[in-house]
């Protein structure tokens, strides 16, 4: 046993590939279960639908996880999806999840804070691009409850992240940390990129997704226009490859001889699936480009053979190379959004 960077237990199994962890929930805690419930909703096979829901409930604790902001991923990857597919009564799960996410709610920034202060890294308030795609669990919260609370806190986080992450080509930064007395930015730094302003390319993928999420729950159109934007400007960089699967940074000076970041695709695709059903101008160029990942992503370059790669059904992602953690192995989060893509796919071509 060693310990991961989020300070959960690792296990690396002696294939390699697995890695698990333990009784700590970890962002990617939620992913396997929604899978599950995503073949559930792909084949309408009823055992996917039960394993995902024994799955589910072993996690319920995550409603009670005060300690980072992590929850929304975890939560809606899976309560979530067993609530939409099943009708499954997770309504005070949910809403306890984003009690315990409203705790990381910072006045001063008029955020939610992502990950602890920490001295030796000289972070006091820092919040991540990631931290969009938790949004969605405060959006659900208000639906199910009618407490406006949880949307104007989703609101006042995404229109903050608006105004001190992007870069004026759409990129983003990774990690903005703020005073959490004075609420000013203190600096604009990278975690998990190759350098503090270079693009790394999850963090871009993250802020697609998000900020079409947002627009969807919201209807507010300045949301929807950054998505398109830094779309545009992970679609138009001089980097991207041809078969339109990202290098885990696009700053990275060892491309093309550099690793790919097959998850930072598949949530891509994804979200622009979803980004080609709304009232966006010329909506068909966004299925194409997805259209096109997911032809690469389906190839044998980056489709494992079944019952290979550790059972994953992609490989070649990327978790951390700074942190030289997951380079180059199958993650689950890759695969979660591959299927989600799959099932857009599929309900806008029905
Ligand atoms: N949210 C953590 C990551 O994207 O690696």
């Amino acid at each position: 046993m060693s310990r991961c960077k989020f300070g959960a237990p690792i296990d690396l199994k002696a294939d390699k590939t697995t890695i698990t962890f333990g009784n700590h929930l970890a962002w990617q805690g939620g992913f396997f279960q929604g899978s599950l419930w995503y073949l559930y909703e792909l084949t309408g096979d009823e055992k996917y639908a039960a394993t995902a829901q024994r799955y589910t409930e072993s996690i319920s604790d995550v409603q009670y996880v005060t300690d980072n902001h992590d929850v929304g991923f975890i939560c809606m990857s899976s309560f979530g999806q067993g609530m939409r597919l099943k009708g499954l009564d997770y309504k005070d799960i949910i809403i306890q999840t984003a009690e315990s996410l409203m705790t990381r709610f910072r006045e001063t920034t008029g955020l939610i804070q992502s990950w602890q202060a920490s001295e030796a890294l000289d972070r006091k308030c820092p919040v991540i691009i990631d931290n969009m795609m938790n949004l969605e669990l405060l959006f659900k919260a208000t639906e199910l409850s009618g407490d406006k609370k949880y949307f104007d806190a989703a609101v006042s986080h995404a229109d903050r992240t608006l105004k001190e992450h992007f870069r004026p080509d759409g990129s983003c930064w990774h990690v903005v940390d703020y005073d959490p007395e004075t609420g000013e930015v203190r600096k604009k730094v990278t975690a998990q990129g190759y350098s503090d302003d270079s693009v790394w390319s999850r963090g871009q993928a993250w802020a697609i997704y998000g900020y079409t999420m947002a627009y969807r729950c919201t209807g507010y159109r300045r949301y929807i226009e950054q998505a398109i934007k830094t779309f545009e400007m992970m679609k138009n960089h001089p980097n991207m490859a041809d078969d339109c699967v990202a290098y885990w940074d696009m700053c990275s000076p060892d491309i093309p001889n550099t690793y790919r970041d097959v998850s930072t695709s598949s949530i891509m695709a994804s979200a622009l699936y979803e980004m080609s059903t709304m009232d966006v101008d010329n909506p068909g160029q966004y299925k194409e480009y997805a259209d096109k990942i997911m032809t690469s992503l389906a190839s044998p370059a980056y489709r494992a053979k079944l019952g290979e790669n550790g059972n994953f059904i992609l490989m070649h992602s990327v978790g951390s190379i700074p942190h030289k953690s997951e380079i180059d192995v199958p993650l689950n989060y890759a695969d979660y959004y591959f299927l989600e893509a799959l099932k857009r796919k599929r309900d806008i071509e029905k």
